[in-house]
Formats: C-alpha cells, structure tokens, sequence
C-alpha cells in the first residue's frame, strides 16, 4: 500500500465515523495539554490503529485516539499521540495523518506541546503562542517529496490573523499569554547551556523537540497553523533545576488547568 491508498482509507473511514461532523479545527496534543480531549462533548473516538495513514505509537502505553466533537460550540477533532522525529530519526512520521485531516476537510491544526523558557520573563507553568519557528534541526518531513509544491512558503507559517484573535482572547480571560519564537531541537537529549545561549541569539524564546514538522506538513496541505506552548522550565543553564522528562511532566500538571481555559477561549474566538 502507498501512503496516498492509506490516506485515503484513512480519510473514508474517519469520514464515516464522523457522519455529520464537518470539524474544521484538529488539536494536536502534546504533554500539559492531554485534558483538553476530556473537554469534547459528544465525542466520537477513533483509535489510531483504525486509520492506517496514522503512526503507530509506543510510548508510555498510548496507542493514539482522535475525538471528534464540540469544544465550546465548536466541532473539533483532538489528536491525543504524536510520533515524534526523536523516536526514529525521520520528521515525517505524522505526514499521513496530517493529510488525512487536511483531506477530510479540517482548515486549520491547532498544536500544542511542552517547551523550555528561553526567556527570563515567561516562567515556568506559564503559556506562549508561537509567532514563528527555527527548524534548529534542518530536518523536512518533506525530504523526497515530488512536485514543486514542496517549496512551501513559510514566512507565514503561524497565521497572524488568528494569533491576533488568541492574544485578544487570552486578554478577554485574563490569561498571561506570551508570543514568542520555537526552536526545535532534534533530541531526545535536552540542550546543553551553549546550545540555549545559542538558540537565544538566534531569536529564540522556548525551545521543544515536536511541532516544527507537522507545522510544515500543515502549511504543505494547505492549512493554517497555530500554536501553544506550556512553558515547562526553565531553558538548559537558565536556573538550576535539573532537567528530566519527569520534571516537564509535573510542570505541565501545573499549568494545565490554564492550558485548558486558555484553549477553551481560543476555540470559542478564533474565526476560520
Ligand atoms: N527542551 C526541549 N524540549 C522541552 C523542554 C526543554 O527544555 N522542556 C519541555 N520540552
């Protein structure tokens, strides 16, 4: 089977699970965000193992589900599980379901992820939108691509309508929201503190080892793209807490009552 047969089995069966849905917002979730697929109302749930354009996942016991239904009035459809570049060495391990989204008609894919603080004034626990990215990496989840539409134009690569509209929603919630620049490290190791100093002279503000990919993957397949950070720590040599999975992990738990409300507001002002 061609990844093109396997989108569109993909496509047709998550097109029948759907039935009348018609969600033309994705949420990919990334660690801190995980509540927000308890938020969808009227959920129908498609396991990833259904849709064979969707990566197989391993880590932590998670398999991948997608939920589709309502989030404040809104129809959606939430991506719990990302195979990340880390996990094989290869960006493009979620091209097939990207472009399922994008060929069951979704406009727009909303991600999320856990990131290191770069910047002295966004603390950890607390939230950033993403005005742009560094592909530290230079790795595409294009290499190999035919055609000249691989040339994707990036220079708006996180839509600046719909970043005024979250900003201004956070504001209306009383939501600290920074904006700032993703740099994207290949990991899985964290940074070292001149890899940090590095990327902050370069422009960064947070740093994470997901989102840049499916970012490109996104803009290739004709949608928008925005994206939320929860800031988890302090970026590698910026303070003194050691540096582990464990530790983003209760960060997020932290944060993600406010990920959550931020989300919610979002959804219920972003126009598409
Ligand atoms: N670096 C890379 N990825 C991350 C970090 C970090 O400091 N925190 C959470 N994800």
């Amino acid at each position: 089977m061609s990844i093109a047969d396997d989108i569109e089995t993909s496509r047709a069966r998550l097109t029948q699970h759907l039935g009348d849905r018609r969600p033309a917002v994705a949420i990919l979730l990334g660690s801190g965000w995980g509540a927000v697929a308890a938020q969808v109302a009227d959920a129908v749930e498609v396991p990833y193992a259904e849709l064979p354009a969707f990566p197989r996942l391993s880590v932590g016991g998670h398999s991948g589900l997608l939920r589709a239904g309502m989030i404040e009035g809104r129809q959606v459809l939430v991506l719990a599980g990302r195979k990340h570049a880390y996990e094989t060495g290869e960006a493009d391990g979620m091209k097939g379901a990207i472009r399922t989204l994008a060929a069951c008609g979704v406009k727009l894919l909303v991600q999320t992820n856990a990131a290191g603080s770069c910047d002295e004034q966004m603390r950890p626990a607390s939230l950033m939108l993403i005005s742009d990215h560094l592909n530290l990496s230079q790795r595409s989840p294009l290499f190999g691509e035919p055609g000249d539409d691989r040339f994707v134009d990036l220079s708006d690569a996180y839509d600046a309508a719909l970043r005024a509209q979250a900003r201004a929603a956070a504001q209306a919630a009383g939501i600290t929201l920074h904006e700032g620049v993703y740099a994207w490290f290949l990991g899985p190791q964290f940074e070292t503190p001149a890899e940090i100093r590095m990327a902050r002279l370069l422009g960064a503000q947070a740093v994470g080892m997901s989102t840049v990919p499916e970012t490109i993957l996104a803009r290739h397949a004709g949608m928008k793209v925005m994206g939320l950070s929860l800031l988890t720590n302090m970026a590698a040599g910026m303070d003194r807490q050691a540096l582990s999975h464990a530790h983003t992990l209760a960060t997020a738990k932290a944060g993600e009552a406010q990920a959550l409300q931020l989300m919610r507001a979002v959804l219920a002002a972003i126009e598409i």
